[in-house]
């Protein structure tokens, strides 16, 4: 056992040099995390006269004297990522990059790999491997076609090693970034804990980021997670970090999302969109290729709509079929929206329109993959899907429809209305079903009725 730890029960701050599962004081199973009390090497500056986020001795500073430093960003080159991180990389930036095994992590990031050196004087980029060997990484290299001088890759899983490794590199600034893959397979030997334990995840962590911020060298970190949640990661890691982006994709379809959920440099709502091919993953500049139906013909049920996400309208499909049902409780399928709100859309529809929805099945799905949960501003086009699916009556292919929908029946103006109609305008989309043509839902549907 490590001579320099001890446990921590997270429920009571309990401590105890050992521990057996459950905490003799509250109770509680499995709670302890294993925490350094000093660490071996006593020649380390210590923790309490370094500031965290600067790396410099910690000392007052004017607030006017802070704003007039303008954050000096650095571009990844990679286009939707510098979007979602608010505009490129800050020197000494603490990125997480976290997402199911699989989704792509450490393809995104030999990809940034490849063109930071560029943006900042071909200075190498340190890639260590806890995960893969050198060889299989170099395999996924010339997948990518990726041949670059300026990727150095290091198979290391001891963080302390790494921290040595990179202070001790001649200059201030040896590399134009590190990439750790992944911070679950990062240890050191001041815990006794395994590798990927929570005490060892959020340790390793706290010393990667002081070695960003004291040498000013960004810095990004894989963490898995999987979907019950369970590995010690991402969630122990967010308020360590800078910047926590989450990395989803169906793994059976080509959409990646890369989400802001945290960004102390910028805004949390931006989404990069990327699509995985044969050649790793290419940015989607022009989404609504992935999120729109090639149908050209007029079919009930389907409509399109536009929401927004960061600040970058993105246009969607919504598609709906009624079957009628034999079962006592009809089928409710929601596929990229919330089930709730399908449910209290179909009461709206039923109760103030009129629609015997009740006698039937629903299915309504958002095409792409792409996933809109609660948005409100697709209320009005999900009612819209449901009623033509209804009536067997399709809609125009040029018509967008957007609005929110109220449980009086009534139609609401959603944010933003002039930068969807303007981005829908751009692609060729002439006719808008909104709340400047109906207030009430009843209307609406009565407007398609009547074509
Ligand atoms: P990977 O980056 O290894 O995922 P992670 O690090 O998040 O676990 O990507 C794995 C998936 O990506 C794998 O299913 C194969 C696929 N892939 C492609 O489709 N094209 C490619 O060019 C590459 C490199 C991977
Ligand atoms: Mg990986």
């Amino acid at each position: 056992m490590a001579l320099h730890s001890k446990f921590i029960c997270q429920q009571c701050s309990f401590e105890s040099p050992r521990w057996f599962g459950k905490c003799p004081e509250c109770g509680s199973w499995n709670t302890a995390v294993e925490t350094v009390i000093s660490t071996a090497d006593k020649n380390r500056k210590s923790s309490r006269t370094i500031n965290s986020q600067s790396g410099q001795n910690s000392k007052p500073v004017k607030l006017a004297e802070v704003e007039k430093a303008k954050t000096k960003r650095i571009f990844t080159r990679i286009s939707e990522l510098d979007r979602v991180l608010g505009g490129g990389l800050v020197a000494g930036q603490v990125t997480l990059i976290a997402g199911e095994p699989g989704a792509g992590k450490s393809t995104l990031l030999l990809q940034v790999a490849n063109e930071l050196p560029e943006a900042t004087g071909m200075k190498p980029i340190l890639y260590v491997s806890g995960e893969e060997s050198v060889g299989q990484i170099a395999i996924r290299a010339s997948r990518l076609n990726i041949d670059s001088k300026s990727i150095q890759l290091l198979e290391e899983t001891d963080v302390d090693n790494i921290v040595d490794l990179v202070s001790q590199t001649a200059g201030n600034q040896p590399y134009s970034a590190i990439v750790i893959d992944s911070i679950q397979t990062m240890q050191t030997t001041d815990l006794s804990g395994m590798a990927g334990s929570v005490g060892q995840v959020k340790e390793c962590a706290y010393r990667l980021v002081k070695l960003a911020k004291s040498l000013g060298i960004p810095i990004f970190l894989i963490g898995h997670v999987t979907k019950e949640g369970t590995i010690a990661g991402p969630s122990v890691l967010m308020h360590i970090v800078d910047t926590v982006l989450w990395f989803e994709g169906d793994k059976t379809l080509s959409l990646r999302l890369l989400r802001a959920v945290k960004n102390r440099f910028g805004p949390t709502d931006e989404v990069g969109i990327f699509s995985m091919g044969e050649l790793g993953l290419q940015v989607e500049s022009h989404p609504e290729r992935l999120f729109l139906s090639e149908a050209k013909m007029k079919v009930p049920g389907s409509v399109i709509s536009v929401v927004v996400n960061g600040t970058r309208p993105i246009l969607i499909e919504i598609q709906s079929l009624i079957v009628p049902t034999k079962l006592i409780i009809p089928r409710r399928v929601a596929q990229g929206i919330d089930s709730k709100k399908l449910e209290l859309l179909l009461a709206v529809l039923s109760r103030r329109c009129g629609i015997p929805i009740y006698e039937s099945d629903v299915y309504v799905t958002v095409m792409g993959g792409i996933n809109i949960k609660n948005d409100p501003s697709v209320d009005l086009a999900i009612c819209l899907a449901l009623a033509s699916a209804y009536f067997d009556k399709p809609i125009d292919r040029k018509t967008i429809v957007y609005g929110e929908v109220g449980l009086m029946g009534e139609i609401r103006e959603v944010t933003l209305h002039e930068k969807r109609m303007k981005e829908a305008k751009r692609l060729g989309y002439d006719n808008f079903i909104t709340s400047s043509k109906y207030d009430f839902l009843q209307k609406a549907v009565g407007g398609l009725k009547n074509t």
